[in-house]
């Protein structure tokens, strides 16, 4: 079984797509990790992340994987756990160059369709798994929210994580991200014609993964 969960920054999908499989006793599969992997390579790598052609060289030569861990996944880069350091506000910013670039989405999009491969059932989430990645997957969902409810989620996931970004910061890093993802050329964020559509603005996190539940266990 494939469930796609694609959306905006801060919509809810990470969370609802790790407890979904959980709670479906299958795999995760976490495609804005492979980005900011290899985003991460090129900053300590101290390449350009503006010359494609070195970034890409950089996506195609890195080895990224996923392990299974208690909080969701390990995300491993040449072997190291890298999952926190992919997650501060300099790779997420950084992060653009690789999500824009068709070369480099060329490389991850192959890299995840092998990962899912192995995985067999699983839940991904991205940007393009529904209309780019896995456009046969069973079930494809799209998950919206305000954008003001969106910075206050990740506003709230930074503080918890001990980082001192503002709310307004937070707030136009999210604008000028969505206006990136639906505007690039390549594998933008759309809904899937055949997806279902959540809005999480005004919905807890259980309500919104009671949902998938269901949606998903109609599938069986
Ligand atoms: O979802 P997350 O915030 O971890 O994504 C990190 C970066 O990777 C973002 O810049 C996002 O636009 C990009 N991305 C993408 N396609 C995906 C998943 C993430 O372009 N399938």
């Amino acid at each position: 079984m494939i469930i796609t969960i694609d959306g905006p920054a801060g919509s809810g999908k990470s969370t609802a797509a790790r407890n979904l499989a959980t709670r479906l006793g299958i795999a995760f599969l976490d495609t804005g990790a492979t980005y900011r992997a290899v985003t991460l390579k090129a900053l300590e790598t101290g390449i350009d992340l503006a010359d494609e052609d070195a970034l890409c060289e950089v996506a195609r030569n890195c080895d990224v994987s996923f392990e299974p861990a208690p909080q969701g996944l390990r995300v491993l880069l040449e072997g190291r756990d890298v999952s926190t350091e992919i997650r501060t506000s300099r790779v997420s910013e950084m992060s653009r160059y690789a999500a824009a670039s068709p070369k480099v989405r060329e490389v991850l999009v192959n890299l995840q369709r092998r990962l899912g491969a192995e995985l067999g059932s699983f839940v991904t989430e991205g940007r393009d798994q529904g209309t780019v990645v896995f456009p046969q997957a069973n079930l494809k969902v799209y998950l919206d929210a305000d954008p003001a409810v969106r910075a206050r989620r990740r506003h709230a996931e930074l503080a918890a994580a001990g980082y001192k970004d503002s709310y307004e910061s937070v707030l136009s890093a999210i604008a000028d991200r969505d206006a990136r993802d639906r505007g690039r050329a390549v594998g933008p964020l759309s809904k899937p014609k055949d997806a279902v559509v959540i809005d999480t603005s005004n919905m807890e996190i259980q309500q919104v993964e009671e949902m998938l539940v269901q949606l998903a266990e109609a599938l069986r």
